[in-house]
């Protein structure tokens, strides 16, 4: 029997229940519903909406709730049309009368939108601390690898040497802002919607600042339509999660592209890659092409939020019911991710020596040796030109800058000298680029200290 039965004349017919329900997904926020219930019955009885007597019994009920869905006792029935009439009828099976009195100044519309920024509030605060995590991992890596050169791309074309732990650092930038985007989010989500009642507020004199503070919301919405209607935080959640599935991905893909034969820059653990079932040979980055591969499907959440409520009127209507499944795979696959990368990262084994070939070869010093002629007072633009000729020179002769002899050099330009092959050395080019936030295992040192000092200041 429906909590709204008395309006109605027929039972649901169970096709329908089953479509209509939202229990399968929603019963994640059973201790939120029981928190926020506890919270709502305190502040109608220290208003006077309800005597204490009551409200000690609402309390204890919920409390016993709580401990028999947790320890298992209690299933949630599937038929109940969501966890919030699941659990006010069983409050009211438990206690009798007053459990029938929870419901005052009170709607699911309110009650549903705070239950999902208290789940989501936590949900942003584990998402944080496993991105935390994950700093924490390429951190440390950076740290062993400050001095360890390989090809800086652009184009995926060999550019200028660069240090792993710079690469590794640049991704530390990214999974930072994330941190902070998770972290400015978190504020929009903490802001109470209960007392918006079903649309409009109520004509009882409750205190929605004491109920607020009793769940620790950092306030309350200012005005009950919205308050009922907003699911931005749901929206910004997922834009954050997607961003971050992003910044994620690429990492995914370059590791995929570092473990191939191709390159051989990396060697996953054999913990966390697979074979093929026909090619013996084969060991796969299964886990880094699983996190790229949903990164879609966290982008398809997003787009399916935004969806949902870009034709709906003001207040609530039912299609918001679908916001659910979607924000919380979102916030799953992050979570999912997260927890199999990050021990992913730290058991791969970085092949420095392949690194360092790879680096030798393709010109990568090209612009160190211009720089060299710059700094002995040739123009950039011709010092730029005798370059590209000495590197068509060493395409037609199988040979790399470091081997044209010094007569060779000197008939292109007269400024070189023998200290050029000191100059364009790959370890001169990357000890060089000392700028700040560049590639130098000094400025790498600097970059690992800011990056800790930024962890620390996250909450
Ligand atoms: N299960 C509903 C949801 O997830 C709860 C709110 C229902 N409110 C209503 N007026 N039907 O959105």
């Amino acid at each position: 029997m429906k909590l709204w039965a008395g309006r109605f004349a027929k039972e649901t017919d169970s096709r329908a229940n089953s479509f209509n329900t939202s229990l399968p997904f929603d019963r994640r926020m059973f201790a939120q519903d029981i928190e926020a219930s506890a919270a709502h019955a305190e502040m109608l009885a220290a208003t006077g909406v309800i005597s204490s007597d009551d409200a000690k019994k609402i309390l204890s009920g919920l409390e016993g709730i709580l401990r028999d869905i947790t320890e298992g006792k209690l299933t949630l029935d599937n038929d109940a049309e969501d966890i919030h009439m699941f659990i006010e009828a069983e409050l009211t099976a438990r206690i009798g009368d007053a459990g029938k009195r929870l419901h005052t100044a009170r709607s699911r519309n309110d009650q549903v939108a705070a239950d999902l920024r208290l789940y989501l509030r936590d949900e942003t605060d584990s998402l944080k601390a496993l991105i935390k995590e994950l700093c924490g991992t390429l951190i440390s890596k950076a740290g062993e690898h400050k001095e360890t050169i390989m090809p800086g791309y652009t184009h995926l074309q060999r550019a200028q040497p660069v240090t792993f732990g710079h690469h590794l650092m640049a991704y530390v930038s990214m999974f930072l802002r994330d941190i902070e985007r998770l972290d400015e989010c978190r504020g929009r989500i903490n802001v109470m919607p209960l007392g918006s009642c079903a649309l409009a507020g109520t004509t009882y004199p409750i205190d929605r600042q004491l109920t607020g503070e009793r769940l620790k919301f950092g306030s309350v919405c200012a005005n009950s339509l919205d308050g009922v209607s907003d699911r931005d935080f749901c929206i910004e959640l997922a834009a954050c999660v997607s961003i971050a599935m992003m910044h994620l991905s690429r990492l995914s893909e370059e590791i995929i592209l570092w473990s191939s034969w191709e390159f051989k820059f990396v060697e996953l653990d054999d913990a966390f890659s697979t074979g093929s079932s026909i090619m013996p040979q084969k060991k796969n980055a299964d886990i880094a092409e699983l996190v790229r591969g949903k990164t879609g499907r966290v982008y398809g959440d997003l787009m399916a939020l935004l969806t949902v409520m870009k034709g709906l009127p003001l207040a609530y209507n039912k299609d918001m019911q679908e916001d659910k499944e979607a924000v919380f795979d979102a916030v799953d696959t992050l979570r999912d991710c997260l927890t199999a990368f990050i021990p992913m990262l730290e058991t791969m084994t970085v092949l420095c020596e392949n690194m360092r070939n790879a680096a030798a070869r393709g010109f990568i010093n090209a612009t160190d040796l211009a720089d060299y002629l710059v700094k002995k007072g040739v123009a950039f633009r011709d010092a730029y030109k005798v370059c590209g000729e000495l590197v068509a020179l060493c395409v037609r002769d199988g040979i790399i800058l470091e081997e044209i002899p010094i007569e060779t050099l000197k008939e292109h330009c007269g400024a070189f000298e023998k200290d050029v092959y000191g100059a364009i050395s790959l370890e001169s080019c990357v000890n060089a680029r000392n700028s700040e936030g560049g590639t130098s295992p000094l400025s790498v040192a600097r970059q690992i200290q800011l990056a800790k000092n930024a962890l620390e200041e996250t909450k």
